[in-house]
């Protein structure tokens, strides 16, 4: 659950200012920041090589400081993506173990394992999407986050594995047939399509056009969400704090201008560059 940290105090002057609740760690924060930054640099220097026909492959390319530069930074973004999987992945587990919870991972409000009352939402909300419901109230994690976060869990496999085979080639050669390598050059281009189509459409579109969103949700920028949108979103954790005696206790202070600047110029940009990719490998195919 969220942890208390920060001066409380700050987010309610006056009486009647705004309370925000920790809802991401700093961590967290430099975690998904970095994923972000590697997601779009590996796309976009990918891109030009599955493309390299089109001529705005080339025009990409020479950008990126030619086929070479792109490799570079193809190179570096997908180290640094790698070691950012690894860091959390570790994270979950020391915690878990540390608060000897390790069920916690699997089970629970805290857990991004999708549970059967995911499916409770997912009914409910689709009832809802053609007026045959009231709108449904979730707790720390809905089921499109939790899929958005396993579409990137198990893509890291994929497109890790296979991309780390046409990294070092000499190397997995002492173990693995030549065939493997063919297979590992068509499987990265493909799952390098689908993440980019996934995570430039429907996550974008959970983060910046829902219609509470628009035009872009900074909560994983500042790290801390409004009472008015935890009540209105997540009453079901709100209520469960409550009742736990845990909300108080993730008080934070409201979220700082700047950390609001970094969210849209970040966000910003990193959505433009997406919505720049998605239109050149669309264009692509006519
Ligand atoms: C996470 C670890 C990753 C590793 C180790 C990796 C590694 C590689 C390598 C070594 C190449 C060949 C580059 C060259 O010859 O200069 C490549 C190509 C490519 N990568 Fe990655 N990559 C990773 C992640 C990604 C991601 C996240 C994307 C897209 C979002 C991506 C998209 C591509 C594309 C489109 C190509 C061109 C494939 C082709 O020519 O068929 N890669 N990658």
């Amino acid at each position: 659950m969220a942890i208390a940290t920060g001066n409380a105090a700050g987010s309610m002057a006056g009486g009647m200012a705004q309370r925000y609740y920790r809802r991401f760690t700093s961590v967290e924060r430099v975690l998904h920041a970095l994923l972000m930054l590697t997601f779009v640099g590996c796309a976009l220097s990918g891109l030009p090589l599955l493309f390299s026909e089109k001529p705005w492959a080339a025009t990409l390319a020479q950008i990126l400081g030619g086929y070479q530069g792109a490799g570079l930074i193809h190179r570096i973004g997908a180290a640094v993506m790698i070691v950012v999987f690894v860091t959390h992945v570790v994270m979950v587990f020391s915690k878990a173990i540390a608060g000897g919870r390790l069920m916690s991972i699997l089970w629970g409000p805290d857990s991004m394992t999708p549970q059967p009352q995911d499916i409770v939402d997912i009914w409910r909300n689709f009832k809802w999407f053609i007026g045959r419901g009231p709108k449904p109230q979730f707790d720390r994690w809905t089921y499109w986050e939790k899929f958005d976060y396993w579409a990137v869990f198990w893509g890291m496999f994929i497109i890790g594995g296979s991309g780390l085979l046409l990294w070092f080639p000499v190397f997995f050669s002492k173990f693995l047939p030549g065939w493997m390598f063919n297979i590992a050059a068509l499987v990265h281009g493909e799952e390098a399509l689908l993440a980019v189509g996934f995570i430039f459409t429907f996550h974008f579109f959970n983060g910046h056009v829902r219609p509470t969103k628009f035009p872009m949700d900074t909560v994983v920028f500042t790290g801390r969400i409004s009472e008015h949108e935890l009540k209105e979103e997540r009453a079901v954790q709100y209520e469960r704090m409550m009742r736990e005696g845990t909300l108080e206790a993730s008080l934070a202070p409201p979220p700082t201008e700047e950390a609001k600047w970094f969210g849209w110029v970040v966000g910003g940009t990193a959505l433009c560059l997406g919505i720049l990719a998605i239109v050149l490998i669309v264009r692509s195919f006519f």
